[in-house]
């Protein structure tokens, strides 16, 4: 069973104090903290009691980490986490297809999803039907998929990836046509990638992209190089190519954060959502952040209001469920994806 510690005010502001993110002054005061508190141990004892583990993106606001998180991550470690949980119920605070994802690697345990506004750019912008008429289309290809996707359309795709593992598996992928879907920036990196390597691959790549990291442009990473000639550019692989060119590390969340926890670097500049740059304040405080950060909407509506509900008194609503035939299908592109990975 887990720890049912309770936190105090003071402990949880010692934590968050340092957060800077959307502002130059820290958000939490110790107020903010004494009114969270009650909440954070009202979850804490509950998940406890109910023999559930939290799982929360990076991506998710700052109190719902530091407070109630059993394991921080990418999706990637992630849905590592969530294949070896022993708890009987999860509750996956970040966005659908990554609740899916657990469900789909714990068919037999009970998934709850906080929020209701629980979308992903990516994840959205292409269904199973539309799959199915591009393997028409490219007969010869096999059909990656990100992980930002539906349980649908990882039923119709050969092998799933996440950013944090993309490059290894296409690369071991024994077919050189690759169809890739649906983040059309990834893609783009990941053909720039395979050519850095010397990796014969014809790579057709969606059109998808995401809302949080298409918003920076090549000329806010030549402002920061100039205003601060010192800090190391950290990008994830979803930004665009000339971004990802102009940055000293790409990599999914948890390789940006292992990059600068290694890095003697003492400036940043986080091309990512803000996730990240709070989790750096908090974890590294005397690493300086500089340049902005972009807020994911989807990430960000999770509420420890919405943990606690769906805790206490989960609906329909609130559990991920899904076909036995089409979780099946689904499962066999993960299962490629840990195969691949190795
Ligand atoms: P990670 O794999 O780095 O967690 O990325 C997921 C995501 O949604 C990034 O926008
Ligand atoms: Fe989806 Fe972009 Fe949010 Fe990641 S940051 S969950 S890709 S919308």
């Amino acid at each position: 069973m887990l720890s049912t510690k309770t936190m105090t005010a003071e402990q949880l502001y010692a934590r968050l104090k340092n957060i800077k993110v959307g502002g130059s002054f820290c958000q939490f005061s110790l107020k903010k903290c004494q009114e969270l508190v009650p909440l954070i141990n009202e979850i804490n004892r509950l998940k406890a009691e109910k023999n559930a583990v939290i799982l929360v993106h990076t991506y998710v606001s700052p109190e719902i980490v530091y407070g109630v998180g059993d394991y921080i991550g990418d999706s990637y470690g992630l849905s590592k986490n969530a294949m070896e949980t022993d708890a009987k119920t999860i509750v996956f605070v970040a966005v659908r297809f990554m609740g899916e994802t657990a469900k789909i690697l714990n068919p037999e345990k009970e998934v709850l999803i906080p929020s209701d506004y629980n979308g992903c750019d990516l994840a959205d912008c292409i269904d199973a039907a539309k799959v199915r008429e591009l393997r028409k289309q490219f007969p010869n290809h096999t059909f990656v998929c990100y992980i930002n996707t539906s349980c649908e359309v990882k039923a119709e795709c050969d092998v799933c990836v996440t950013s944090a593992n993309v490059v290894k598996i296409i690369e071991r992928i024994p077919n050189n046509n690759i169809y890739f879907l649906p983040d059309n920036l990834m893609g783009q990196n990941l053909i720039e990638s395979m050519k850095k390597l010397g990796v014969k691959k014809n790579i057709e790549i969606f059109s998808g992209s995401c809302c949080v990291h298409r918003d920076y442009h090549v000329d806010d990473v030549l402002r920061i190089r100039t205003e601060y000639p010192d800090a190391k550019i950290v990008s994830h692989p979803e930004c665009r190519p000339e971004v990802c060119k102009e940055s000293d590390f790409v990599g999914s969340t948890s390789q940006m954060f292992k990059y600068i926890r290694e890095s003697l670097s003492e400036q940043f500049m986080m091309i990512t959502e803000c996730g990240l740059s709070s989790r750096l304040n908090v974890e590294f405080p005397d690493k300086k952040i500089v340049g902005s950060c972009t807020l994911c909407p989807f990430m960000k509506s999770n509420t420890l209001a919405d943990i606690l509900r769906v805790l206490k008194n989960p609906t329909d609503k609130d559990r991920v469920i899904i076909d036995p035939e089409l979780l099946k299908r689904a499962k066999k592109s993960l299962d490629k994806m840990f195969e691949y990975g190795k």
